[in-house]
């Protein structure tokens, strides 16, 4: 079971001040890993490497405990995330209405920019059937999608 230890435990791998003070909130707490690192991804958008051992020496874990746990879930990125995030939604609906050619537009679309700029993932079901097919760009949903209307939305997303 995860325990934080106390902030003097874990001072000397005490690599970034934010995962110290979200350490500190979870201080105490049984099971603290996959909220700790829930958090320190969502103030960081990422998990950076300095934070590993910081956070295995406040829990009492190994460095490869924290990463077997990272690694299995694949929400967690070990990398910054890209300017924007494209989501096109896979699922059956969305595919009987182009999703797949407006798929492989955005993964052509991806792979020509420049890294860094757009990632691509797919998702099973925006709640937009009605409306296929979907995406979401950093966590707006958009409907009725054209290979044209998505070049649209990432040139205005690329803008703000
Ligand atoms: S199947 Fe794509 S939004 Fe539901």
């Amino acid at each position: 079971m995860d325990t934080i230890r106390s902030d003097a435990d874990a001072a000397p791998h005490d690599a970034h001040p934010l995962v110290r003070d979200i350490l500190a909130r979870h201080a105490g707490r049984p099971g603290a890993l996959l909220p700790i690192l829930h958090d320190v991804q969502d103030a960081l958008g990422w998990i950076p490497e300095p934070a590993v051992p910081q956070i295995a020496a406040a829990l009492q874990r190994s460095r490869a405990e924290v990463h077997g746990v990272i690694s299995f879930y694949g929400h967690f990125r070990t990398t910054p995330p890209a300017r924007t995030q494209l989501e096109v939604c896979r699922a059956e609906s969305c595919q009987a209405c182009g999703g797949n050619a407006l798929y492989e537009h955005a993964r052509a679309r991806v792979a020509a920019g420049d890294p860094g700029e757009v990632s691509l993932a797919p998702v099973y079901c925006l709640g937009l059937c009605a409306q296929s097919p979907a995406v979401m760009i950093d966590g707006r949903p958009h409907a009725r999608v054209t290979p044209e209307k998505l070049d649209a939305l990432l040139a205005a997303a690329r803008e703000a």
